[in-house]
């Protein structure tokens, strides 16, 4: 048996073999090591210095063009057995797997350095945190992984102690689409990844190692790995309860996460606490409560609508040392992107703007930032037993029938929430945008198994001596007749949350609909905003005969993760079929 930092070693050489590097790098993680790689990707053009005096230590990425988002039909979750992955996920047989990614990293580091990424997603002493080693060719992608884990020599200490770690392979290849492939192989705790360099697809500890192999294995713990925001909601007494949302790509998570209160909560002394703005890992503590850490340490953020105006926390956190992808910049160098004032001159594939070609930075276009140069990042996302959760809310991007906020009977029909999830599709993948399409838990893309198995096992936290936390849903983006967002969103989220902690503490009575309990009369806080009554109630108007079209779509929904469904969730659907 070979010692834990042998196993390491052989598997770095096994990649070596294979992608026959020029030259191999042991990332530290220090600040000289990321000082370097900047210098030597501004001197080969792989980063464009921006505007030093307005932001300094920032800089600009310009992927391949055809390399701008996650690919979900290149996506594969490769369990021995097919079942296993659900009609939920593509799926390739592991041996097959294998042969058609190795045929292309075969030789492909050749006269490129190998860089070798031990990274710790979580608190490094944590005992939720897990460890994985990431190989890649790609010094954009090392810089990126700094950013977004904690990374380098502790994380390597930590490896060595413990001897399991995920292993993500990562080459960018030639960037053709035609020659590209994500690959996942869970019962290996291993990752493949070729021919892209995009966050999502690249950036192995995130979507591949947090929550597709993490999936897997917090189902076997007993613990959930989850798309979700956390964020902390201190009111005027100085309480503070937290709380975890899962809303799919470009849908209001990283916004809602650093939220700033409206004037008149400012002035009564609310504050919000960020934690964390994609991803969630819960686990059930001694108390029966659910404790989540955020696996990240740092933001990879939508650009397009970030401002002063809907999120000056982002603003203020991007001002120095970010790597923007894909945004374009204006006549004094500085970063720019639909929703910013002032104007473009150059676009995100650095030709001149002009609208004719469409929108100035890519509808995707990034920021990746240190989650510590956040005005509200809070010490506790370092808390190494993670934080209490008060209340799960799932969300979507729907134009209507979806009231502002609803709150689930009890934990099943949460679930069932969640399993029902729509939302219209954004940027954050290839494809159409705007189309509906149903997201369980905002995990559609992420879901490392059966959904059928992930939605058995939500309902098995459901035990005795659990105190779980409420569950909601809410959606930001109903429509009114003129097509405009009826709720301003944004900050006034917080008369939303405001109301489930009231929930949460049995402050609030909340008014029972066949659907769920939606905030009585005057419950829901809206002074100092100028919302015309009909506008509201519009908002949490609950149509009977659409809700009855909608809950037999979420039947046949359902029925497709048969003979996987849980009974127990067809029965809940039932149950307010009839309501
Ligand atoms: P994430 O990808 O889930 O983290 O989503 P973001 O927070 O980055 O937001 C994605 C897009 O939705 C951005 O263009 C935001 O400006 C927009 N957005 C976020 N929150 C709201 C909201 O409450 N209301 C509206 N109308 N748009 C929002
Ligand atoms: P997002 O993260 O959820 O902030 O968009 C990236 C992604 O899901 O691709
Ligand atoms: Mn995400
Ligand atoms: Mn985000």
């Amino acid at each position: 048996m070979a010692s834990k930092l042998e196993a390491l070693e052989q598997w770095v050489n096994q990649a070596a073999a294979l992608t026959r590097p020029a030259r191999i790098h042991w990332c530290d993680g220090s600040d000289a090591e990321y000082q370097a790689l900047v210098q030597q990707m501004l001197a080969d053009g792989t980063l464009i210095e921006l505007n030093q005096q307005t932001h300094p230590g920032c800089y600009l990425h310009r992927s391949h063009p055809t390399d701008v988002a996650r690919v979900e039909h290149l996506t594969l979750v490769c369990h021995p057995n097919r079942e296993d992955a659900g009609p939920n996920n593509h799926w390739m047989d592991p041996a097959e797997a294998h042969a058609k990614i190795d045929a292309l990293f075969d030789g492909c580091m050749e006269g490129r350095t190998m860089y070798v990424i031990p990274y710790c997603m979580g608190p490094i002493d944590s005992p939720l945190a897990r460890c994985g080693v990431e190989i890649t060719d790609s010094p954009y992608v090392v810089a990126n992984m700094r950013i977004m884990t904690r990374m380098g020599a502790a994380a390597q200490a930590r490896i060595e102690r413990e001897g399991t770690f995920v292993k993500g392979l990562h080459s960018i290849g030639e960037l053709d689409p035609e020659r590209r492939w994500i690959m996942h192989f869970p019962a290996e705790f291993s990752i493949k990844s070729y021919g892209s360099g995009y966050g999502g697809n690249a950036l192995l500890g995130k979507k591949c190692h947090a929550l597709r192999i993490a999936s897997n294995q917090a189902r076997t713990e007993g613990w959930l790995a989850e798309h979700m925001l956390i964020v902390g909601i201190e009111n005027p007494r100085g309480e503070t309860h937290y709380v975890a949302a899962a809303f799919p790509s470009a849908c209001g998570k990283t916004n809602l996460s650093m939220l700033i209160p409206p004037e008149g909560y400012r002035r009564d002394g609310w504050k919000v606490w960020t934690i964390g703005d994609d991803i969630c890992w819960m686990h059930p503590g001694a108390d029966g409560r659910l404790y989540a850490i955020n696996p990240e340490a740092g933001f990879f953020g939508v650009a397009p609508g970030t401002s002063d105006a809907t999120n000056h926390n982002a603003m203020r956190s991007i001002s120095h040392d970010t790597i923007f992808t894909n945004v374009a910049v204006t006549a004094d160098n500085q970063p720019w992107w639909e929703g910013l004032p002032g104007a473009p001159v150059t676009d995100w594939q650095g030709r001149p703007y002009d609208p004719a070609n469409g929108p100035a930075a890519h509808p995707n276009s990034r920021f990746t930032v240190s989650a510590k140069q956040c005005p509200t990042w809070s010490e506790t996302a370092e808390a190494a037993q993670g934080v209490p959760i008060s209340a799960i809310v799932f969300g979507g991007r729907r134009p209507s029938l979806l009231p502002l906020v609803m709150e689930a009977r009890d934990w099943s029909h949460g679930v069932l929430m969640g399993a029902a999830m729509g939302s219209e599709t954004t940027a954050a993948a290839t494809g159409a945008v705007g189309v509906l399409r149903r997201d369980s838990m905002a995990m559609k893309p992420f879901c490392g198994y059966h959904y059928g198995d992930y939605f058995a096992h939500w309902l098995s936290f459901d035990r005795p001596g659990a105190k779980l936390p409420k569950v909601f849903h809410v959606n930001w983006f109903r429509k009114g007749a003129d097509g405009k967002f009826l709720w301003p969103g944004f900050g006034d989220n917080l008369r939303v949350l405001e109301w489930m902690i009231d929930r949460a503490e049995g402050r609030a009575s909340g008014a029972e609909t066949p659907i769920g309990i939606l905030p009585d009369e005057g419950e829901l806080k809206l002074d100092g905003l100028r919302l015309e009554r009909a506008r509201l109630e519009e908002l949490l108007e609950v149509d009977n005969a659409s809700w009855q079209a909608e809950l037999s779509a979420i039947g046949d929904y359902l029925a497709s993760f048969a003979p996987r469904l849980p009974e127990r969730l067809r029965r809940e659907q039932q149950r307010v079929v009839q309501a």
